[in-house]
């Protein structure tokens, strides 16, 4: 009971009363002896007020300091743009309407800074992405447009082989747009939690087989061994087969690009427990131990320069992080410069 507000205003009430009726007791008892009726009177009238005063002042200044401290706190938090929760340090531990309150409000804006500064980092993300993307599709809309503008100004000059090269080049640049403007389309989707993956059973083996063999021409001509390795008694994985094909893509993508001529390529799949491990290995330049924490970054490539001549926008592995997040997985990357990267992708089994 004095645990509330309104219980110990009662309990200081009840005091304040037993105290005024001894006081009158006392004063009642006095009187019938010396019959000093009226001083007596007036005495106890005065007692009886000064003494509620002070009564009331003091349950008074024990609830406002209280609620004080707590509408400080409020203002602090608001001053500071609603970014720093303000700790409360309540005169007393009592357990009441007043400290619940105030519980409550510690809760509250500590939970209003943590939206209010998640939100701040996806509008900048939103602002980096912009300015980058706007960066990327400059270069080869440019070198695009030059081309076919010579074309169209030298149309008469130029010979059969000439229009042929300069065709293929505007080309080429065009696809590079398509290629940037599909994964940036693809990695907002995936950041704005807009695609659910369509989780299926099948045997992610045959998938890093097909995938792999779409990638053999290109090996070949680069002069790359490409070799799969599938554990037969792998389990099936449940996974949308769609978005994993996307993550193999990207990553023996990214294997062949990275290695010389001469060099060999390796995925395998195999089990690991109650989970399945994708694991592509390559023996190309490998990253330096300083930038590995920094290669999932969207928009994150060693060497930025290197755009302009493959026309990737360090995406690749941005969205394929997202892909294995969505998927409840975990994907690593362990390299060595000058020997080669693999990167482990690990999915749970069906
Ligand atoms: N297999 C690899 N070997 C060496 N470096 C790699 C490898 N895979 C990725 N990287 C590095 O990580 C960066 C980010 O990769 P990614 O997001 O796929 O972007 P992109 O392929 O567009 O450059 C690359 O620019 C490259 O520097
Ligand atoms: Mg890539």
């Amino acid at each position: 009971m004095f645990r509330t507000l309104y219980g110990k205003l009662a309990s200081v009430l009840m005091t304040v009363f037993i105290a005024i009726s001894a006081i009158m007791m006392l004063a009642s008892q006095k009187m019938l002896e010396a019959q000093r009726l009226f001083e007596l009177a007036t005495e106890l009238i005065i007692g009886t007020v000064v003494f509620s005063l002070i009564a009331a002042l003091i349950v008074f200044r024990f609830l406002t300091i209280r609620l004080r401290v707590l509408s400080e706190s409020i203002e602090a938090f608001r001053a500071s743009g609603f970014t720093t929760p303000v700790p409360l340090a309540l005169p007393g531990n009592l357990d009441d309407e007043i400290y619940r309150l105030s519980a409550a409000f510690q809760e509250m804006s500590e939970r209003i800074a943590i939206q209010l500064s998640q939100l701040e980092q996806v509008d900048r993300q939103r602002r980096e992405l912009l300015a980058n993307v706007s960066h990327d599709l400059r270069t080869p809309l440019a070198s695009m447009q030059g081309y076919l503008e010579t074309m169209l100004i030298r149309a008469d000059e130029l010979t059969p082989e000439e229009r042929n090269r300069y065709l293929q080049i505007a080309v080429k640049h065009c696809e590079r747009l398509a290629r940037l403007v599909k994964d940036v389309f693809e990695l907002t989707k995936l950041e704005a939690h807009e695609v659910t993956p369509q989780i299926e059973t099948f045997p992610v083996g045959e998938l890093a087989q097909d995938v792999v063999q779409k990638f053999a021409l290109k090996a070949q001509k680069r002069q790359l061994t490409l070799v799969t390795k599938c554990e037969p008694d792998c389990p099936p994985v449940r996974a949308d087969i769609g978005m994993i094909e996307q993550v193999l893509e990207n990553l023996i993508e990214n294997a062949m690009r990275y290695t010389s001529a001469g060099g060999e390529i390796g995925v395998e799949v195999r089990p690991a427990g109650a989970r399945v491990e994708l694991r592509v290995r390559d023996t190309g330049q490998g990253i330096q131990g300083d930038e590995l924490h920094n290669i999932f970054d969207r928009y994150y490539r060693v060497d930025r320069a290197e755009f302009g001549s493959t026309g990737n926008a360090g995406l690749g592995l941005a969205i394929t992080r997202r892909i294995v997040e969505l998927h409840g997985g975990d994907i690593q990357v362990e390299s060595t410069p000058g020997l080669g990267t693999t990167f482990i992708v690990d999915l749970a089994v069906a």
